[in-house]
């Protein structure tokens, strides 16, 4: 089989990467490992920056979002007792929507589908060569067959654990990595949201986050250990956690129910350079990872695959090569503002084992100051919302 871009991954990265070559009229082809329904098991965040819901309008895949996805205006910090807002819309003209990845990713299979593009899902022992060549190729296996893709481009959209990165000579890449020493422990629940707005709180017990799906379902998430293993925790226990580190109105309006989905994530930052290596590029999780405390995971992967459309654009088009040169410069730069901005939310939210005393009131004072100076609150208004294209 022949196709201009194989995408390895369909996550939201190499979906909706289709959907935008598609619509530049360039053919791709997805190799994914798992099913369909395995990739939209997998639970996770679910914020969407205004700039990643233009471009699932910009390949048609963005109406169920608009009806369905709760569009937030502001955001609420908790520290020492009490709660503050976040003003983001008057603050940055911007909003964020709240609508789960696992929407996204359904949207995007179903515009995907409805387009009649080839997506070969279960395909085994996916592996790119070449790609240092004129001449690449993705061979893999489907249904115990050999196969081969041979394309022009390569785009490694296969997120953390994926083969793109891995298939790179380790004299070619260079990797950044942070290891937070705690996990978030998530729940979700068929209950309604605590407030209509997301809740960060910084407390003495540890980091807490109430966020939402819909209006009748929340997800809440607290600062744990990383040697916690989800049987540890018994819906109860997680309740309880979680009202001990929320301000008293808060507690007051939160509904409890059992969960219907429990997990614990480890927390990283992680970056790859570069993100081209002759014709193969990486995009999203492959490339890098922020903890989710800014929430910017699928924004970034959406933000890569925007630059990478273009820049394939530019050279079929207008048979130039600035774009594809240009790629892993501008994806990396627009990366590593998120990773910086997702590393001070988690420093300045969570406890961490060796702060001390002196670390918690640190906190206390850069958030006290954070909430009372316009400059300081736009600066995280700006990150939060995401940064320009
Ligand atoms: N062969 C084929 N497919 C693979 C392989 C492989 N060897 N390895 C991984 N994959 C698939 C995975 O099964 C998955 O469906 O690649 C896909 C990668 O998807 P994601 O992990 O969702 O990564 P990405 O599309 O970059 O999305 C970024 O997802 O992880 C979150 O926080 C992250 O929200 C962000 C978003
Ligand atoms: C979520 O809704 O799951 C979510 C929201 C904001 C975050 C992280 C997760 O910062």
């Amino acid at each position: 089989m022949r196709t201009k871009v194989a995408i390895i991954g369909a996550g939201p990265a190499g979906l909706l990467l289709g959907q935008l070559l598609h619509a530049y009229g360039i053919d791709n082809v997805i190799l994914e490992r798992q099913t369909p329904d395995y990739v939209l098991g997998r639970i996770r965040a679910g914020l969407l920056e205004e700039g990643t819901v233009e471009l699932l309008d910009e390949v048609g895949a963005g109406s169920r979002a608009h009806r369905e996805g709760l569009v937030h205006e502001g955001v609420e910090l908790a520290f020492a007792g009490s709660r503050h807002r976040i003003d983001l819309k008057a603050l940055t003209g911007k909003t964020m929507m709240i609508y789960g990845q696992t929407e996204v990713t359904l949207d995007l299979m179903n515009a995907r589908e409805a387009a009649g593009l080839t997506s070969i899902y279960e395909a085994a022992d996916v592996e790119p060569h070449d790609f240092d060549t004129d001449h690449p190729r993705v061979s893999y296996v489907k249904d115990g067959v050999a196969c081969e893709l041979t394309c022009d481009f390569i785009a490694g959209c296969d997120g953390f654990h994926g083969v793109s990165r891995a298939s790179v000579k380790p004299s070619a890449i260079k990797t950044f990595e942070r290891i937070y020493p705690f996990g978030w422990l998530g729940i979700l629940s068929e209950t309604p949201p605590v407030s209509h707005e997301l809740i960060y709180s910084n407390h003495a017990r540890g980091f807490a986050l109430c966020t939402m799906r819909s209006m009748r379902r929340s997800r809440h998430y607290v600062q744990c250990s990383l040697d916690d293993h989800v049987d540890q925790w018994p819906d109860e226990r997680f309740w309880d956690e979680l009202k001990r580190r929320l301000d008293q109105k808060a507690v007051d309006s939160l509904i409890t129910g059992p969960s219907i989905e429990k997990s614990i994530a480890p927390l990283r930052s992680f970056v790859a350079e570069p993100m081209r290596f002759g014709r193969m590029f990486l995009a999203g999780d492959a490339a890098h990872i922020v903890p989710p405390t800014g929430a910017k995971g699928l924004n970034l992967a959406a933000s890569d695959v925007r630059f990478l459309s273009h820049a394939l654009r530019e050279y079929y088009d207008e048979k130039s090569s600035a774009g594809i040169d240009d790629y892993s410069r501008r994806a990396l730069s627009r990366a590593w503002k998120a990773v910086r901005f997702s590393w001070w939310m988690t420093s300045i939210l969570h406890k961490f084992p060796d702060q001390g005393e002196i670390g918690a009131r640190i906190q206390v004072a850069e958030l006290d100051y954070l909430v009372h100076s316009r400059a300081a609150t736009t600066s995280l208004a700006e990150n939060y919302v995401g940064l320009p294209y």
